[in-house]
């Protein structure tokens, strides 16, 4: 018994995937509380964690990252604020929304979900709004609700003026704001959530899965998706894994998910749309390379996109079908789902990364597009069409000796694909 023991306590109550924060750090956590409690060995102090609750705690409490800010990432907030205006208010005039922050962190998630919710015009006494976390210090800060210069990170901060009044150099946020929100401590991970009732319309779970082992991260969707309504809404972070296979996509820029298979939303349309085509087949999803943002970008010398041959062997996946015949009717948002979805089984398929990365960046999400180019290029290194679109992104960043670069290896994958298509 010993720090192996530890690690697997970690990993079983709460979840952790100990290298997504290091083992060094948490060697030093047990080193720490290790002295705290006087145990003059690791064995002696894994024996306390295995039977003092309270201690365990204590060391998860020194392990957990509750670091957020205000409108974190502010699309996933513009989302919710153009589906509460537009889908659900009309529909629901007199029900009370009922929203869960998971992983709350301070607050600052929860209270920018109560501002969004009073600004879309829904009435204090028609939502509500549970949050949990498991980090005792964050809870009491969200509980306090006065916040420092580190909880206002975004470009636009009007509403600070308009929700918080400075005390010094903290901000404390009004009354009306902190009453919407009920803070509980709760582990995601445990086999129940004292106190927190489904079904939620509204759920954000953001930057706390990619913490999670896989095993883990499986149990919090399935807990995550029987709190929620059957067509209610899901927010993870952009950092975090896919919520799998359960949930669709529904706007991929603020990383939403509903349970169920994609169905068409006027809330979230495609924003580039895709010109459709009635030939189901690669080759017409590859059109999107000249249609979607990629090609739009400034000119640059180099490769015309029009390879002879495909680089990768094609597929007959009939998940990937389905995305390429969504891509090409411009249903971009379900389109994603299903390519997702697709990779759920398929992970190593180059080609589904690759039109992931096109469908992402039609949507305007170029980090996320280029990670599926560069996905496609790990898994296929010759993979034309991939590299031809990381050198336009690199490009458009002003990434010129990147963007020259990944030119000129397009330019040898071109060559290569020539000579090859010359072959008797
Ligand atoms: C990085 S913060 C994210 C805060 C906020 N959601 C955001 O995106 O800004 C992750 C939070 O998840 C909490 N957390 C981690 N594992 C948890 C678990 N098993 N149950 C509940 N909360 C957990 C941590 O304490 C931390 O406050």
């Amino acid at each position: 018994m010993g720090l192996a023991f530890i690690l697997d306590r970690l990993t079983g109550v709460i979840g952790l995937n100990v290298e997504s924060i290091g083992v060094r750090s948490v060697e030093r956590a047990v080193e720490e509380r290790r002295r705290a409690t006087g145990d003059d060995s690791i064995i002696h102090y894994a024996r306390r964690v295995a039977d003092d609750d309270e201690e365990f705690d204590q060391l998860v409490e020194r392990l957990l990252v509750p670091e957020s800010w205000f409108f974190r990432d502010v699309e996933p907030f513009r989302h919710l604020r153009h589906y509460l205006t537009y889908e659900w208010h009309p529909t629901h005039p007199h029900a009370t929304l009922r929203l869960l922050s998971v992983g709350c962190a301070s607050g600052e998630e929860p209270y920018s979900l109560a501002m969004t919710i009073m600004e879309a015009g829904i009435p204090h006494e028609l939502f509500a709004i549970d949050a949990i976390d498991l980090c005792q210090a964050a809870l009491a800060r969200a509980r306090e609700g006065r916040y420092g210069a580190m909880s206002f990170r975004g470009e636009d901060l009007s509403f600070r003026d308009r929700y918080f009044q400075r005390q010094g150099d903290r901000y404390q946020l009004a009354e009306n704001v902190r009453q919407r929100v009920r803070f509980q401590r709760a582990n995601l991970l445990g086999e129940q959530l004292p106190g927190i009732h489904g079904p939620y319309d509204v759920i954000f779970c953001r930057n706390l899965l990619i913490y999670l082992v896989p095993e883990a991260k499986r149990r919090a969707l399935t807990t995550l998706s029987s709190l929620m309504r059957a067509d209610g809404l899901l927010f993870v972070g952009h950092a975090d894994p896919s919520p799998g296979q359960h949930f669709s996509c529904r706007g991929a820029a603020a990383f939403v998910h509903q349970l169920g298979s994609p169905k068409p939303s006027q809330s979230t349309p495609a924003r580039r749309p895709v010109p459709s085509s009635t030939t189901r087949s690669r080759a017409a999803w590859r059109q999107l390379t000249t249609t979607s943002k990629a090609s739009t970008l400034r000119q640059v010398p180099g490769p015309t996109p029009s390879p002879p041959s495909s680089s990768s062997p094609p597929r007959n996946g009939r998940g990937l079908a389905e995305a390429e015949q969504l891509a090409n009717a411009g249903e971009i948002p379900q389109a994603v789902a299903a390519c997702e979805k697709y990779l759920f089984q398929a992970p190593r398929d180059a080609d589904a990364h690759y039109l992931l990365g096109i469908l992402r960046t039609a949507l305007d999400c170029d980090d996320l597009a280029e990670a599926s180019f560069q996905q496609a290029v790990i898994l296929n290194e010759h993979h034309y069409e991939a590299i031809v679109n990381l050198a336009l992104l690199a490009d458009r960043r002003g990434d010129l000796d990147v963007a020259r670069e990944l030119r000129e290896r397009a330019e040898r994958e071109r060559n290569e694909l020539r000579k090859a298509s010359e072959q008797p």
